[in-house]
């Protein structure tokens, strides 16, 4: 508001001085005008203020958060307040998660590209489009960033609505899960470049092994807020007594009574005398039968070329097609889960094209592990070209057409994920092109027939 009456007052006495024509005897009035021109200034800029006072609280009663939130992030830059209809579409199928909170923890931090309830818990009105887009797509994902600090633990815990797929880019890390039933425990060792599935309420940790941070690019199969339980949050929730019937320690209840929950939360825990507390600490394997279930080596596993780069999968196979005996059992472990995801990693070479295509079954979500890249999305009504960059992450809501460019030096290397458990299916340009017989595309783009001779027959993938 400041903002616009200061720059109507420089236009009005611009405007003033610039009126040439004053005669010269009233020169020794211009005082007494430039102060009428002053008064009537002012006066402009108090009814213009009460106008955007009104204007502002007709809406603030109707978008209370909204503006709350532009409020707030207007305190750190004199841009102007976007409105929510001013929001660049882009933001629908982008979002700069290494913009967003980062909720840290004495092990580590988390970021999140996802759906909120409360609108108050998007940083900015982008990562609301955002939020709200793959919510309403019902696109079945929740992405999160997960660094661990050496020695730090993602404390053990399960979600009740999603099951976890994880890309370990960076680090070591021990993993366990403990399975239903018999409680059968997992444990393993992920190295980068490996990735880990969690099937729904299956409690798990992760530890760090290494000497570097960890970094995990997790994908959650939920398009609503992520429902979560901690180890310690459950047990110091559960009455003392109850906790020492089930857990039946020496000493009984007065030994429960000897743990005292942390002041800070302990998400990702290190406690600062950690070597006073572990003595003996061991990274046992499980048998391959058990580990692979819950891992997979994608940075392995077999490469899939396509003229502009290579993609590597660890996804589903019927019949376990083109897949080892230890992928094989990866592949029917993700078979016996509901709302299971595919993943890839895609390197597209220097200026290599991921040509436009669109997916039958999937909704797709990806992060830009490295690389620059120019992207592409048609929905229906709704169409936009962006630029992308380590850090982002990107959604193409099922049976959109995108495409994705790799615009710079190196190659661009994004981990991917479809929200399918079976087999992707996938359409490309060339092939719905040359699908479409050449009078149909005649009559459609105004041109001779034969023109449409000219495009060649797409290679066979
Ligand atoms: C360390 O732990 C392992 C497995 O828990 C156990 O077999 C071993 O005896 C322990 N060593 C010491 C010195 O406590
Ligand atoms: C797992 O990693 C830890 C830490 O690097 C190492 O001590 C252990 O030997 C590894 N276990 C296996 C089975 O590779
Ligand atoms: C899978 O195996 C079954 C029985 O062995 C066979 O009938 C079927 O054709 C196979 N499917 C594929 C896609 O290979």
């Amino acid at each position: 508001m400041d903002n616009q009456g200061f720059e109507m007052y420089g236009e009005s006495i611009q405007k003033s001085s610039n009126g040439t024509e004053w005669p010269r005897k009233e020169e020794r009035n211009s005082k007494w005008s430039l102060m009428k021109v002053f008064l009537v200034c002012l006066l402009a800029c108090v009814i213009t203020t009460v106008i955007g006072v009104l204007v502002l609280s007709l809406v603030y009663v109707n978008h209370v958060p909204f503006i709350r939130e532009t409020v707030i992030k207007d305190d750190g830059t004199s841009s102007p307040k976007p409105e929510e209809k001013d929001v660049d579409i882009k933001f629908q199928f982008l979002n700069h998660v290494t913009n967003s909170k980062v909720h840290k923890y004495p092990g580590g931090e988390i970021q999140w590209a996802r759906y909120r309830n409360d609108v108050n818990e998007y940083q900015s009105d982008e990562e609301m489009v955002f939020g709200r887009s793959i919510n309403n797509h019902r696109s079945k994902m929740t992405f999160g960033t997960l660094r661990i600090k050496s020695k730090g633990l993602r404390a053990p815990h399960w979600h009740f609505n999603a099951n976890e797929h994880g890309y370990l880019a960076q680090g070591s890390a021990w993993i366990g899960v403990i399975g239903a039933d018999n409680s059968v425990v997992t444990t393993y060792n992920v190295t980068a470049g490996q990735v880990i599935f969690f099937p729904r309420n299956t409690v798990h940790w992760v530890k760090n092994v290494g000497s570097e941070d960890c970094l995990f690019l997790l994908f959650f199969t939920t398009h609503e807020e992520l429902q979560t339980l901690d180890v310690d949050d459950a047990f110091f929730s559960t009455p003392e007594d109850i906790a020492a019937r089930a857990l039946r320690p020496q000493g009984g209840v007065n030994f429960i009574r000897t743990f005292k929950k942390q002041e800070e939360d302990q998400a990702i825990n290190l406690p600062p005398n950690l070597n006073e507390l572990v003595k003996n600490a061991t990274y046992v394997q499980s048998p391959d039968n058990l580990v692979w279930q819950f891992f997979y080596d994608l940075k392995g596993s077999a490469e899939y070329p396509f003229p502009g780069g290579v993609f590597q999968w660890a996804r589903y196979r019927i019949n376990g097609t083109g897949l080892n005996e230890k992928e094989k059992i990866f592949s029917e472990s993700l078979n016996k889960h509901e709302n299971t995801l595919t993943l890839a990693t895609l390197r597209i070479f220097s200026n290599g094209l991921g040509q436009p295509h669109f997916h039958f079954n999937a909704n797709e979500m990806g992060y830009v592990i490295s690389g620059c890249g120019q992207v592409g999305v048609i929905l229906s009504g709704v169409t936009s070209n962006f630029n992308i960059g380590i850090g982002d992450v990107i959604f193409f809501p099922v049976g959109t057409q995108h495409y994705i460019k790799s615009v710079c030096d190196e190659d661009l290397l994004l981990i991917l994920a479809y929200s399918t458990g079976n087999q992707l299916e996938t359409l490309r340009m060339d092939d719905y092109f040359h699908g479409t017989a050449d009078h149909i595309l005649a009559q459609l783009f105004f041109k001779h027939q034969d023109e449409f001779k000219k495009f060649p027959r797409p290679a066979k993938k």
